[in-house]
């Protein structure tokens, strides 16, 4: 018996903010953006969505995506910083949304490395024998963080949200293994920093915007090209897998620069290489799932394929993960 994702969805929001939108509100250009980031356009929430709407609808087409009948979900995992509320958990928000009750929800808040992370933390209840199928959400709308004065991040930030129902399989192999890294030293690099116990809302934090996301965006720029090389390396290692086999390689969507570099320090092609973030911009833990899904219903994922997935963000925290279809 293999683990495998059995079904996998997305959703992402209607509203478009382009480039040009962006030059009406802060001190860039379309030219700018492009050169810099490869990011043209990246949707944002309606004032009336939030993290669960996303995640439901994701997991909505997950679920149909896996010929599954909800109730056969035994556990929810959501991978998301930006929740609903800090508490209770948006899985458990997610559960109620899909009509489903007494089983295990939690959240992981492992940034843009969300997806991975998810996927890597069902395998092991699955392999366990703990469960046998475990819905996997990766929801943000980075939009609610994101400081629409700050050219330097406002322009690299979408909302979106992927999911995934991983099960038990006699059709394998499916996930061959995964590597997951973390390093809080640089957790002043990429954060939010009020909101949380240490510096709790008040008139204060508000009219320092310090509830709005801060990077330093070029010291994140090179950590996260060695992290996320170092961590397809690692995977590769770890499943016996050479780059060479490798028929899809789907790394996170920050920067098309960070992408281009990537392929290039570990010898993968462009052509192998799934981009999206023209559309999408950073949507943060939904980035893989988004792509993953998208390249599915291009036609690009066909049986026996090997899939590379990489992700690094806040953290800083790393994953990847190597999955045979
Ligand atoms: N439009 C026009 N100019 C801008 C700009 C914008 N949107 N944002 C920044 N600039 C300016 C800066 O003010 C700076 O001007 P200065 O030289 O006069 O001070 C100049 O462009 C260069 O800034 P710099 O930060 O060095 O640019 P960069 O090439 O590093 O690109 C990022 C900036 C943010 C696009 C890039 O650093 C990046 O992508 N970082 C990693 C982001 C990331 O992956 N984050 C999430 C990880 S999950």
């Amino acid at each position: 018996m293999a683990t495998k994702i059995l079904g996998i969805g997305s959703y992402v929001p209607e509203k478009v903010l382009t480039n040009k939108d962006l030059e009406k509100i802060v001190d860039t250009s379309d030219e700018w953006i492009t050169t810099r980031t490869g990011i043209k356009e990246r949707r944002i929430c309606s004032p009336s969505e939030a993290s669960s709407d996303l995640g439901y609808k994701s997991a909505l087409n997950a679920i149909a995506n896996a010929g599954i009948l909800k109730e056969k979900i035994e556990m929810i995992i959501t991978a998301t910083i930006t929740p609903d509320m800090p508490f209770p958990s948006t899985s458990c928000i997610m559960q109620k949304k899909l009509g489903l009750d007494n089983i295990p929800c939690f959240d992981i808040n492992v940034a843009c490395s969300g997806f991975i992370y998810g996927l890597e933390i069902a395998r092991n209840f699955i392999d366990s024998g703990t469960y046998s199928t475990i819905l996997i959400i990766a929801t943000d709308c980075m939009s609610s963080v994101t400081d629409y004065t700050d050219r330097s991040t406002c322009i690299l930030l979408g909302d979106g949200s992927a999911s995934a129902v991983v099960a038990k399989s006699d059709e394998g192999p499916g996930i061959l293994g995964s590597y997951l890294g973390a390093s809080g030293k640089y957790a002043e690099l990429l954060y939010m920093p009020a909101g949380g116990s240490r510096q709790p809302a008040s008139i204060g934090t508000v009219s320092q915007r310090l509830h709005y996301m801060k990077m330093e965006g070029s010291t994140v720029y090179k950590i996260a090209i060695n992290s996320m090389v170092d961590a397809v390396n690692m995977v590769l290692k770890k499943t016996g897998i050479s780059k060479d086999d490798i028929s899809l390689f789907i790394p996170h969507q920050a920067n098309l620069r960070i992408i281009q570099s990537v392929g290039k320090n570990l010898g993968i092609p462009m052509e192998k290489t799934f981009i999206n973030i023209e559309r999408y911009g950073n949507m943060s833990a939904a980035s893989v799932g988004v792509a993953l899904d998208e390249a599915a219903r291009a036609g690009k994922v066909r049986k026996g394929d090997i899939i590379c997935m990489v992700a690094f963000g806040s953290g800083f925290v790393w994953a990847s993960n190597i999955i045979k279809i």
